[in-house]
């Protein structure tokens, strides 16, 4: 079977063929048949936006891949800080490497002073952390001369560390403001993990660190490092064809994160198992759900259409947090949910399975972080994947700035009418 596409344009008679290489083929070919054509495709259902070697997500076979190597073993066997220089390098870090790596990450974890007590303090005292996230990463750039010293490859790496580093301490920072209690200044002689738990929980000099939670959150961590061309990569990397500094670009994907279609449907996953209350109200629930009085959330992905790798690993690490945090008393419901649900055919014909947020709310509760703070654990580590999609972007010859075309579909032109003639 020819592995070519051949597209007529029945208004000319005109032919073009070309080649689909790995399920793709070249949008160019509809220029060559007429510059003046393009495709409607709303929210880019059918586009591949860029070449991509970073992650591998397979839908139909819940595969997830960071630079060809499982997410099951990253979980399992690597660090964050490792993954994230997988990601950013193209390959794991040896031993020298990573050394240098976690000693480069761990000495610029420590922000401006300026940025804590004129910028944080001036926002209202209920401030929703993840605005005060997004809001500090753009504040951030501009405590920095070589910010916007894109084309120079030692800069742009001062600024991959700085993002990667500081991410944690302002995040810890956004919790402490809005919670009235006093910043923690970051610790060097921690893991990277273990130094954000500290800068949230530590009170005076106290905080006493169990390796089953840092290992908890290091877990999370891997697993939200990337998700290739979702909603704010796809920001990242607009933003950052304009050639803005990393900075602005990285707080356009983390606006784009913050959507609870996108960043925040673990609190909403939190929310609603609140609203059922208790297992004996289960069945009533996904009733309500089939009658299409509301969706099952955690429920369902746009890519995955068999189950998403992460959730499996996700329900592992809820148990071992569990294990030190005690249950949390929802995990009851989410798995009666989940035993319902894969049960009844319509999930199972809609190909309906938990998502990664289907667990990591309850995680995240039992670890203590309140529900305004999950879409910022969530902009924590994948910091990391928006900074490898935007080295990629640059380096990437057939990028230009981004700039999609329109199907236009307003009037056509008319004069001017005065106020006076406008009824
Ligand atoms: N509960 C009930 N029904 C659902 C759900 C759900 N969670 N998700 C999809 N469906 C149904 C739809 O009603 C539709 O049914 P129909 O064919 O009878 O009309 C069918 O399944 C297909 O749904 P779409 O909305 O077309 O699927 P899409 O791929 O656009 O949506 C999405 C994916 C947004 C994730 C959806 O499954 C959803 O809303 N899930 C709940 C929210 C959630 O958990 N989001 C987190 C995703 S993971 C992440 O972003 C990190």
């Amino acid at each position: 079977m020819a592995e070519t596409i051949t597209i007529t344009d029945d208004r000319t008679g005109q032919t073009v063929t070309v080649p689909i290489e790995g399920g793709v083929f070249p949008a160019s070919a509809i220029r060559s048949l007429d510059p003046s054509l393009f495709v409607y495709d709303p929210a880019y259902m059918q586009t591949a936006s860029c070449k991509s070697a970073i992650t591998y997500l397979d839908g139909e076979n819940g595969i997830l891949r960071y630079r060809g190597y499982p997410i099951e073993q990253l979980a399992e066997k690597s660090t964050f800080l490792e993954v994230a220089y997988l990601l950013l390098e193209g390959e794991l870090p040896n031993p020298d490497q990573l050394a240098t790596w976690t000693h480069d990450i761990t000495h610029h974890t420590f922000i401006h002073e300026n940025m804590r007590k004129r910028f944080v303090d001036g926002f209202h005292y209920d401030a929703h952390p993840m605005g005060m996230f997004v809001s500090a990463l753009a504040a951030l750039g501009t405590f920095y001369d070589g910010a916007k010293d894109i084309d120079d490859e030692e800069s742009r790496q001062r600024q991959v560390v700085r993002l990667i580093a500081k991410t944690p301490t302002i995040a810890a920072m956004c919790y402490r403001f809005s919670a009235g209690l006093p910043f923690n200044y970051p610790s060097n002689d921690i893991s990277f993990p273990a130094n954000f738990l500290s800068m949230m929980w530590k009170i005076g000099d106290e905080y006493e660190l169990n390796p089953v939670l840092e290992k908890a959150m290091d877990v999370l961590f891997i697993l939200h490092a990337d998700h290739e061309q979702n909603c704010g990569t796809t920001a990242m990397r607009v933003v950052g064809s304009s050639n803005a500094d990393p900075y602005s670009s990285a707080a356009a994907a983390a606006s784009a994160l913050y959507g609870p279609l996108h960043g925040g449907a673990n609190e909403a996953v939190v929310r609603m198992l609140n609203d059922i209350g208790s297992i004996e109200n289960v069945p009533a629930f996904i009733q309500s759900v089939k009658d299409g009085e509301g969706r099952l959330m955690g429920f369902g992905h746009r890519v995955y259409k068999n189950y998403d790798p992460r959730a499996k690993i996700i329900k592992q690490t809820a148990y071992d947090v569990f294990e030190v945090t005690g249950k949390n008393p929802l995990l009851d419901i989410a798995l009666k949910l989940e035993e319902v649900a894969l049960q009844d055919p319509y999930f199972v014909d809609r190909k309906l399975y938990p998502n990664v947020d289907f667990y990591s709310g309850l995680i995240y509760q039992a670890m203590g972080f309140p529900v305004e703070m999950f879409t910022v654990l969530f902009a924590i580590p994948r910091t990391a994947g928006w900074l490898a999609h935007w080295q990629e972007l640059l380096a990437d010859k057939e990028q230009k700035i981004s700039r999609p075309r329109q199907w236009y579909v307003g009037p056509e032109t008319r004069d001017y009418v005065p106020m006076s003639s406008r009824s």
